[in-house]
């Protein structure tokens, strides 16, 4: 694998029922980069979203992260070799306050070992620290006005800077975000693009979207996987694909192709 490959995904498969969700899907992610992939609905984004970072376990393929084979990993220890995922529909816990919210993403929580739960000085340093981290998470994200707030009263396009802070905490080095930006509203869709481009740029992560919206794929991406029926069916730079044939009939349908 090049070093250059944060992610390697080589022919992975899972099935449910008769339904071949994914159905032998290669796809890889440059360190540093923004990789989309795109497709209809029922395509399989999801699936290959859950088979990478281990939520399914797949029948077949393999799944290399940073060199290392992680097919056969649990969600918990994929994250903790920091890859972090997000979830379509972004899920808050609304009888929390936003920075509690944000808090939850941290791992490494003393308090849920049993030396943090005898040692109430090391909970509570680890705790203000935390506190810290999530509120400076919140400002670059442009929500920390709400921090004190309960999570229940954000708009929807507020969950998802909300949840992309959260999965922050962790100190991730590649993001799995899924539709990140469905249901925001453009103005906040700026303000996350901003947000993935100063995330990248400073931290050199790496990401890889599930996105409708083809607009802000050619905005953001460096590379786009398009997925149909399980298959990844084309694969390159985000203009190539508006040429690609078999990406008009089965994703663009009547889309007129760019001349
Ligand atoms: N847990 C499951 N059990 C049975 N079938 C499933 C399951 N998860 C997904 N599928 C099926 O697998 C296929 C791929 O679904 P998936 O959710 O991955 O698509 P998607 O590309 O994310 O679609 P969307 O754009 O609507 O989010 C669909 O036919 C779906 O019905
Ligand atoms: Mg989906």
């Amino acid at each position: 694998m090049s070093n250059n490959l944060i992610l390697d995904v080589r022919d992975i498969k899972v099935h449910f029922g008769g339904v071949k969700a994914v159905d032998g899907a290669t796809m890889s992610v440059e360190r540093g980069s923004v990789t989309s992939v795109i497709g209809p609905n029922g395509a399989g984004k999801t699936t290959l979203f859950n088979l990478i970072s281990g939520a399914i376990a797949s029948d077949s393929g393999t799944v290399a992260f940073n060199g290392e084979e992680i097919q056969n990993l649990h969600p918990h220890q994929i994250a903790h070799r920091g890859m972090i995922r997000t979830f379509q529909g972004a899920k808050v816990i609304k009888r929390l306050s936003v920075v509690e919210n944000v808090m939850l993403g941290g791992q490494k929580n003393p308090g849920e070992r049993l030396s943090g739960f005898f040692n109430p000085r090391a909970r509570s340093r680890y705790e203000s620290e935390s506190r810290e981290r999530a509120m400076s998470l919140l400002k670059q994200v442009g929500i920390d006005r709400f921090a004190e707030d309960y999570a229940g009263i954000l708009s929807g396009g507020q969950r998802k800077l909300l949840d992309l802070a959260r999965s922050l905490m962790a100190q991730p080095t590649m993001l799995l975000l899924d539709e990140p930006f469905a249901g925001v509203n453009p103005t906040l869709v700026e303000k996350l693009l901003e947000v993935l481009n100063s995330l990248r740029q400073a931290h050199q992560l790496s990401f890889l979207l599930v996105e409708h919206d083809l607009e802000t794929v050619m905005n953001i991406s460096d590379r786009v996987v398009v997925m149909a029926e399980g298959k990844v069916i084309a694969d390159g730079l985000p203009n190539s694909i508006y040429d690609n044939e078999l990406v008009i009939d089965a994703y663009l349908g009547t889309r007129k192709k760019k001349s």
